[in-house]
């Protein structure tokens, strides 16, 4: 059933799945270490690529970690950070207030696989483990990869026996303790093949542990 037939703006539970807890815990994380590796290596790449002149969109910015380092490092001008996780916006927003950078980015609290239409495009859109948390793989990469005017950089889990194992676990795990929200293994060809459908070419690739990272580009004609 897709978004629109189910009616309903928290697909797979995802707003009480993320809650405080997981969103303070991810912030905390970030004030005492910075970055984890993954998300260091996921926007390695196109940080090295950055003036301090571009925006940025991330996607399921849950507690803002990305684009706050990298308006942190000055390589960003302004940034947008979008999340259907009412906690994910309000740690973000705490954040934000806390590093003085408030005036640099706007907060959506709403899933963008189903209000893509309100945002502009943006120079680098990211989406760090966020694909792996949503069903409809079409609806949500093919409209950041619309909303992409340079960069694309997507994380989701490696795909071999061991990871479908581990998602179909955690998933029964999951229900067996009265959760809804569910975990998904999308395919990295169809992942690519999304991307590219949108005028991206795959620039970059990389993998860290359970992580594969994608960092595509848009050819200008
Ligand atoms: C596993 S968390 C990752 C958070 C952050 N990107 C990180 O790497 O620490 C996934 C986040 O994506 C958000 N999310 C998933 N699908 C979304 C969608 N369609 N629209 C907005 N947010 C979404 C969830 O609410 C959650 O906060």
């Amino acid at each position: 059933m897709c978004p629109c037939c189910s009616g309903s703006e928290n697909i797979n539970d995802l707003d009480n799945f993320f809650d405080e807890k997981y969103q303070f815990r991810a912030a905390n994380k970030y004030l005492q270490n910075g970055l984890d590796k993954e998300s260091q290596r996921l926007i390695g790449w196109v940080a090295d690529r950055l003036d301090g002149s571009q925006t940025i969109m991330e996607i399921g910015c849950g507690a803002g970690m990305i684009h706050h380092d990298l308006l942190r490092r000055g390589k960003v001008a302004h940034a947008v950070g979008i999340d259907v996780s009412t906690a994910g916006i309000k740690v973000a927003t705490q954040n934000a207030e806390k590093f003085q950078l408030s005036e640099k980015i706007d907060y959506h609290k709403v899933d963008f696989a189903q209000n893509a239409d309100q945002f502009q495009s943006a120079d680098f859109v990211v989406m760090d483990r966020v694909i792996c948390c949503y069903p409809f793989l079409d609806l949500l990469l093919g409209q950041a990869a619309e909303k992409t005017g340079k960069y694309l950089a997507i994380s989701f889990p490696v795909e071999n026996f061991l990871s479908k194992l581990a998602i179909r676990t955690c998933g029964t795990c999951l229900r067996w303790f009265g959760q809804t929200f569910h975990p998904f293994l999308h395919g990295h060809a169809n992942i690519r093949s999304t991307a590219e459908a949108a005028g991206l070419r795959l620039a970059h690739q990389d993998r860290h542990f359970i992580w594969s990272m994608m960092v595509f580009e848009r050819l200008l004609t």
